[in-house]
């Protein structure tokens, strides 16, 4: 337990946040791995500014963390305390083509609410699990859709100044899974600019589009999505693939026999495991093509 100040834990209560010592992070990833941390669950995101400033003054170093769809934490205990945005309702609000969304938001229940006000131009993101956020972070993007060009504005809790500011469109950077986020800014809502398109066809395309993804990813294991990025015009699974690496196991981590660049937690595995996995499979490649490839799942390291 890193936060032990009795007055402070009571503060956040009356701010209306939840704190959770010692929590196991694998029971938070969608990979099911990483050691314990304490948790500030914050309900009403007005709490945030209190929270960090009484975290700094006590020198408790923090980070966010969100769906945990694309996390890899270390086995052994943070050092750290992480907040966590809870979604809440009136998480989607319309404006014609405009939309706000809370951060909070899962990300593919938020596409279909604008599928249903015939607002199209993100089907591609609706088989992508995790919030808003992680989305904007990561310029999370599949079959020729990227989040990061629908974008004209987010409200940001910048960490280091301690306050919010307003940035548009052109004062963020998106490139492939990678936006100009520091690491302690905190998006807190999104304004994004959608086409118009009737729920008829945004609905078939997104039916062709998981059935697309059903057939070539692990969707009921336990994963972070790829592991590593695509090299400029390849595809790190098919050179996975290739190698001849799929079903490789060490311990409860497996290479994915249905998608190579997937690192799937059979049960039981550690961080540890996957991280063996991930070197092996780096070695491989680098070994074969001389590729250094690069990691696409946020790895948390103490
Ligand atoms: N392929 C194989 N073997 C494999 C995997 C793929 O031969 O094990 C072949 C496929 O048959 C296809 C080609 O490689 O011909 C490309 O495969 P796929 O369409 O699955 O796309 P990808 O490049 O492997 C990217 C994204 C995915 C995203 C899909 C669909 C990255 C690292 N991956 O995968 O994103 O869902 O396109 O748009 O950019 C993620 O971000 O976590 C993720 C999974």
């Amino acid at each position: 337990m890193v936060l032990t100040d009795p007055s402070f834990i009571r503060q956040i209560q009356e701010w209306g946040g939840r704190f959770l010592p010692d929590q196991l992070l694998s029971e938070y990833t969608s990979l099911g791995v990483g050691g314990l941390a304490d948790l500030i669950v914050l309900e009403q995101p007005e709490a945030l500014e209190p929270v960090v400033e009484g975290l700094r003054r006590r020198g408790i170093p923090w980070g966010l963390l969100g769906g945990g769809t694309n996390l890899l934490p270390v086995d052994e205990p943070f050092r750290k305390v992480f907040l966590h945005l809870a979604p809440g309702p009136n998480d989607v609000v319309f404006d014609g083509k405009t939309v706000h969304m809370s951060t909070a938001a899962a990300l593919g229940r938020s596409v279909m609410e604008c599928a249903k006000r015939n607002l199209g131009g993100m089907e591609g993101l609706v088989g992508v699990p995790g919030s808003v956020g992680g989305a904007l972070r990561m310029n999370a993007g599949a079959y020729g859709t990227q989040i990061g060009p629908l974008v004209r504005s987010v409200t940001v809790f910048r960490g280091v100044a301690g306050e919010r500011q307003e940035l548009s469109a052109g004062a963020i950077g998106f490139q492939y899974r990678k936006s100009s986020f520091a690491p302690d800014d905190i998006m807190l809502r999104v304004t994004l600019e959608l086409i118009e398109r009737p729920f008829r066809e945004i609905l078939d395309h997104v039916k062709t589009l998981n059935e697309k993804r059903r057939h070539s990813q692990p969707l009921k294991e336990k994963s972070a999505g790829c592991i590593f990025k695509n090299p400029p015009g390849l595809s790190t699974g098919k050179l996975i693939d290739e190698l001849g690496m799929k079903g490789h196991r060490i311990g409860g981590a497996v290479i994915s026999e249905r998608h190579a660049n997937f690192i799937v937690n059979r049960g039981g595995a550690t961080a540890a495991d996957i991280f063996r996995l991930m070197d092996m499979i780096r070695e491989r490649i680098h070994r074969a093509h001389g590729i250094e490839l690069e990691e696409e799942v946020i790895v948390w390291k103490n």
